[in-house]
């Protein structure tokens, strides 16, 4: 079967199997006898943040399970909700609901079980700042569990299902803690212009939805997966050295001793803004991300991602990580 229709990049890859799921029974069942066979098998969501590098030998099981359960508790308001419910309508339900938290998490595409994975952020807001738990199951073991916020090791795209639980758990149901109580987080630009005091949770949602419309092409038309690295972490020494050399480059504390380096201005600064291999480019309105211009293959948005890494390298003396997936024929590869 034809992976084109579940991943954002629109890869035309193929693979031997595809299960669509709608139960969270169905679900955990699907993945355990997939798990227990000799098959090699991966879980989807929304295929926004995966590359298919290559055809994939083995089962795709595409989640689709529903349902929210709102509890009130005075103001907090605890949400739990199934792993296949897109994100961004999450986000516009609870901004119409009163639910306040992840107005800055607008049009992050993807489902909610994807969101801890990576602990999805934008504009200063990160999925773990408001996750209570997780709820997955663990294929070793065959049993659910349900891992509190703590125990998830979330970091800067980072989580416990990128380390240990990589390739034997499946994300199930998340928790959230929202607030009923409006508290802006206008931390980042351009949210920063906004005005504490009076601006609406609608108001937010919609600066996030206009600036990431202006800069994200849309994966409905343009074919891509986000950023397609991560930004990386240097010491606050090696960002005064790079300073000097190069006096506008873009940097953010990270924590006392680190600043994340804003990948996207290193790329356009290496001159590869709309710089392309094949079908595979790299945006013009934000070179951080790459698209594909229609018939790009995953070989070659490996090669693009090659070049990028190499030229960052030389240029910066940085090392540049991939940020989405990359699956190849019998399950993720790096670079
Ligand atoms: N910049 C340039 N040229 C570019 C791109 C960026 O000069 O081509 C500069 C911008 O002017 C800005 C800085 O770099 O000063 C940072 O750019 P931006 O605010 O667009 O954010 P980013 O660091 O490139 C990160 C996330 C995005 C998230 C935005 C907003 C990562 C890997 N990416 O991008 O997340 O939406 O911040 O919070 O952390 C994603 O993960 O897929 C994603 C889109």
């Amino acid at each position: 079967a034809s992976l084109l229709p579940f991943n954002t990049l629109g890869l035309n890859q193929l693979c031997d199997e595809l299960i669509h799921v709608n139960t969270k029974e169905t679900l955990i069942n699907t993945c355990l006898e997939l798990y227990h066979s000799d098959k090699a098998m991966m879980v989807l969501g929304g295929g926004s943040n995966v590359v298919f590098t290559e055809d994939f030998c083995g089962s795709v099981v595409i989640v689709e399970t529903k349902g929210i359960v709102v509890e009130q508790q005075g103001t907090d308001i605890l949400l739990t909700v199934e792993a296949g419910e897109d994100w961004h309508s999450l986000v516009t339900y609870c901004v119409e609901n009163g639910y306040f938290g992840i107005e800055n998490l607008a049009l992050i595409p993807g489902t909610v079980g994807a969101a801890p994975i990576q602990n999805i952020g934008a504009y200063g807001v990160e999925f773990k700042d408001v996750c209570e738990s997780v709820e997955f199951v663990d294929l070793d073991s065959s049993q659910l569990f349900e891992i509190s916020h703590q125990d998830c090791q979330f970091g800067y795209r980072e989580s416990i299902f990128k380390q240990q639980l990589k390739d034997r758990s499946v994300i199930t149901a998340v928790k959230l803690r929202l607030s009923t109580n409006w508290l802006p987080n206008l931390g980042y630009s351009p949210l920063n212009s906004l005005n504490a005091a009076t601006v609406s949770p609608q108001e937010v949602l919609e600066m996030v939805c206009n600036v990431r419309q202006s800069k994200l092409p849309d994966p409905k038309i343009i074919g891509n997966v986000g950023s397609f690295f991560k930004n990386p972490i240097i010491s606050n020494q090696r960002f005064l050295v790079l300073k000097q050399q190069y006096p506008d480059i873009v940097g953010f504390t990270h924590d006392e001793q680190h600043t994340k380096l804003a990948a996207g201005w290193m790329i356009d600064n290496a001159g590869l803004k709309g710089f392309s291999i094949g079908g595979a480019s790299i945006h013009e309105q934000q070179a951080l991300v790459f698209t594909n211009t229609g018939e790009a293959t995953g070989t070659e948005i490996c090669q693009l991602a090659m070049h990028v890494t190499d030229k960052i390298e030389k240029r910066f003396g940085v090392t540049l990580e991939v940020e989405p997936r990359l699956i190849a024929r019998f399950g993720e590869v790096t670079l």
